[in-house]
């Protein structure tokens, strides 16, 4: 991976200015680092338009090169041409140096093993929000036909030399990988593959709708049932990304805490109707226009709420931690029940140093069925607000709590030095720039 000089990985910032202006955001990092892979499974070319210029679409190019894939990235015109004509096992060490903190390497199980018979996958990061297990990949391939060894001390070795055929498979959660996973590895499988209990996310719509311009047979019941039918084989597609909902939300929230006005060009309401749902409770203003959406603060006071996080339709757990620096400026107490992941509000405590107030709980503070109702896990956060931020220095502890203390440091009054900003880089384009086309002062 490219390494990031120090000088470079730290931002000052002096806060207490409202950000007003024009940003525009590309396509998901969510979906585009998926479709990507999901261009492995045809030996052709595949061209993928509206996407960001981001250290993970970097990342998974270089992961497709390690596997012999030729991969032309035009950044500026955001167009990723891949031809995967030729497909080769990679070394996993070079695997899992290169991927580093990215959870991608999974997901070329299914395409591998098409292609070739075996993956290598290595350990694998992401952001540190929680244990990230991924039992329910491992099962789907093991459900589809795969042999799964655990026992090499680099990574996993999954081997399927005769093919893989189609299955029942039910997830006990609705994970976005999983599904995923499953889409990826049964478009190709033998007969008929029945996923239920699958996630739904616009990004894995959009991923579905790649896949069957490359040919696949895939059917969404309203049950979040998916059915696919395996096809002998795929061929290229192209594609424009959906928009990024969470960078466009994290955006949002930062017009709102620092009492700001800022058009976010590209982003789009259908998949984003639920955070627009809580802005407006929150006493956020927006106008949806053809080309974005506006969102401002209208002055006076912000009014609390109380959120809870799930899979879509509900509200996303990656527009939780943004939100929450709004939350300290709203005027009474308000509270996130976390359903998603189980430690995912590590990033308030630098919030509370910089003088936020905010109590987290074991306890579900709320009503919906939560995996870690009775467990030992704070994943319950009541802020109390309007309380005043300071400035200090800030070490970044992952992707979107990283964006989060950003907003804090912007919100604060005086400076902050915030730490480890290149992991903002993993998802949110040219974050510098745009910042400082909303007046923010930084250096
Ligand atoms: C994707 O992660 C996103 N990442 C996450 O965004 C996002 O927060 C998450 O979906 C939920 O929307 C990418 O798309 C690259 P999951 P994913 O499988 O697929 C548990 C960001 O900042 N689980 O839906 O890894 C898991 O521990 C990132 O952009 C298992 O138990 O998420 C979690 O509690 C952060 N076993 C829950 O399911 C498994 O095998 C949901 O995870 C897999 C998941």
């Amino acid at each position: 991976m490219t390494s990031v000089k120090p000088e470079d990985d730290v931002l000052r910032v002096v806060g207490g200015s409202p950000l007003e202006g024009t940003i525009k955001v590309r396509g998901a990092k969510n979906f585009v680092s998926k479709a990507m892979v999901a261009a492995l499974l045809a030996p052709g070319v595949s061209v993928l338009k509206n996407v960001p210029e981001i250290r993970d679409v970097q990342v998974v190019s270089d992961l497709l090169r390690l596997h012999g894939v030729s991969v032309d990235v035009q950044a500026r015109d955001g167009v990723v041409s891949i031809d995967a004509s030729h497909v080769e096992l990679a070394d996993v060490a070079d695997v899992d140096t290169l991927s580093g903190s990215s959870r991608i390497p999974i997901l070329f199980s299914g395409p591998l093993l098409h292609r070739l018979g075996e993956a290598f996958i290595p350990a694998l990061g992401g952001c540190r929000i929680g244990s990230r297990p991924i039992d329910f990949h491992l099962e789907t391939l093991r459900r589809l036909g795969a042999t799964v060894d655990k026992e090499h001390e680099a990574g996993i070795h999954i081997t399927a030399p005769d093919g893989l055929h189609g299955a029942k498979i039910h997830l006990p959660y609705p994970s976005v990988g999983a599904t995923e996973q499953t889409l990826l590895a049964a478009v190709l499988a033998e007969g008929k593959t029945e996923l239920s209990g699958a996630a739904t996310e616009p990004e894995i719509m959009d991923l579905v709708a790649v896949l069957q311009k490359m040919g696949a047979q895939i059917s969404v019941d309203v049950d979040r049932t998916i059915r696919i039918e395996g096809v002998k084989s795929l061929k290229g597609f192209t594609h424009n990304s959906l928009p990024d909902r969470i960078e466009a939300a994290s955006w949002a929230s930062a017009a709102l805490a620092t009492r700001g006005d800022i058009f976010v060009e590209g982003a789009s309401q259908p998949e984003m109707m639920t955070f627009l749902n809580v802005f407006r409770k929150i006493g956020g203003e927006f106008d949806v226009r053809d080309n974005g959406i506006r969102f401002w603060h209208p002055g006076g006071d912000l009014k609390p709420v109380a959120i809870e996080t799930d899979v879509h339709p509900g509200f996303m757990t990656d527009w939780q931690q943004p939100l929450v620096v709004a939350l300290t400026q709203a005027k009474g107490l308000s509270i996130v029940h976390e359903t998603v992941y189980e430690n995912r509000f590590g990033f308030t405590k630098p919030l509370v140093s910089m003088g936020a107030t905010i109590q987290l709980y074991r306890e579900c503070l709320g009503s919906l069925p939560c995996r870690f109702r009775q467990r030992n896990f704070k994943h319950s956060a009541v802020i109390f607000g309007p309380t005043p931020l300071k400035g200090q220095d800030i070490d970044v502890p992952d992707l979107r709590g990283g964006f989060s203390h950003l907003i804090a440091a912007l919100t604060a009054s005086g400076p902050s030095t915030v730490h480890g900003i290149s992991l903002i880089d993993r998802g949110y384009e040219d974050f510098r720039d745009k910042l400082a086309a909303l007046g923010a002062q930084i250096s």
